[in-house]
């Protein structure tokens, strides 16, 4: 952990540092071998990435590492009673593949959206592509409790269980919705009770951030 925050103090978080393992160790006030030990127990367990060379020393944090330490920032806020009310999540509408209103329109998925977020959804899903600064935080979110909305059964097939958290785009209620099991992708989909290209005026590439309440 120490040396992540290491990392982190060094911008590695931000975009690949260049950064000796002398020059570490020395921050730490670690001996040589041992940040040498350190960072390659970090990058065999995921969380840094590496680009050694005889030249370029880049490390940079990767999107497990980073959700690691937001991770770890939610715990210490929560533990020192000052848990953040908000993530900021950036990306740009995309479209989807047309199927959100499919499943957005089934009623045993209206009444629980109806009853833990308190409005019907308009019948659809607007897409948001994640920067890649904000897919930390997307991991990150889906270890979040959120508010669960129950798998049912219909006579022809089974719908999962989803979970989402209440949010804000551009001033607009809307809500973030997430497939139950983690799912790696950097697409988002928010619901809400408007259609939001309309009522905002999103277009495709239109860059937003979406404000989460946790
Ligand atoms: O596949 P895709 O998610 O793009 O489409 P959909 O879920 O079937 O939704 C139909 C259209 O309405 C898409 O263009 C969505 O981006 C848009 N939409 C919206 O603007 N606001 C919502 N609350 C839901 C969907």
């Amino acid at each position: 952990m120490p040396v992540l925050l290491e990392l982190v103090r060094a911008g590695a978080h931000l975009a690949p540092r260049r950064l000796t393992t002398k020059e570490l160790a020395r921050r730490l006030g670690m001996s040589q071998p041992t940040a040498a030990r350190r960072l390659a127990d970090l990058q065999e367990r995921g969380l840094i990435a590496r680009r050694l060379g005889p030249r370029d020393r880049n490390i940079s944090l990767t999107p497990t590492g980073l959700a690691t330490l937001r991770s770890l920032h939610l715990e210490l806020s929560a533990a020192l009673g000052e848990k953040p009310r908000a993530m900021e999540l950036v990306g740009q509408v995309v479209s989807g593949l047309g199927e959100g209103s499919y499943y957005v329109s089934q009623e045993g998925y209206r009444r629980q959206f109806k009853r833990e977020l308190g409005f019907e959804p308009y019948p659809g899903t607007l897409d948001i592509r994640l920067d890649k600064t904000s897919l930390g935080l997307r991991a990150t979110l889906s270890e979040l409790p959120g508010k669960r909305i129950e798998g049912f059964k219909v006579p022809e097939r089974t719908f999962g269980p989803v979970v989402c958290f209440p949010a804000i785009l551009r001033g607009t209620r809307v809500a973030v919705i997430l497939p139950s099991r983690s799912h790696h992708t950097d697409v988002i989909e928010l619901i809400a009770p408007k259609n939001l290209r309309r009522s905002l005026r999103l277009a495709d590439g239109d860059a937003v951030k979406v404000e989460v309440r946790i």
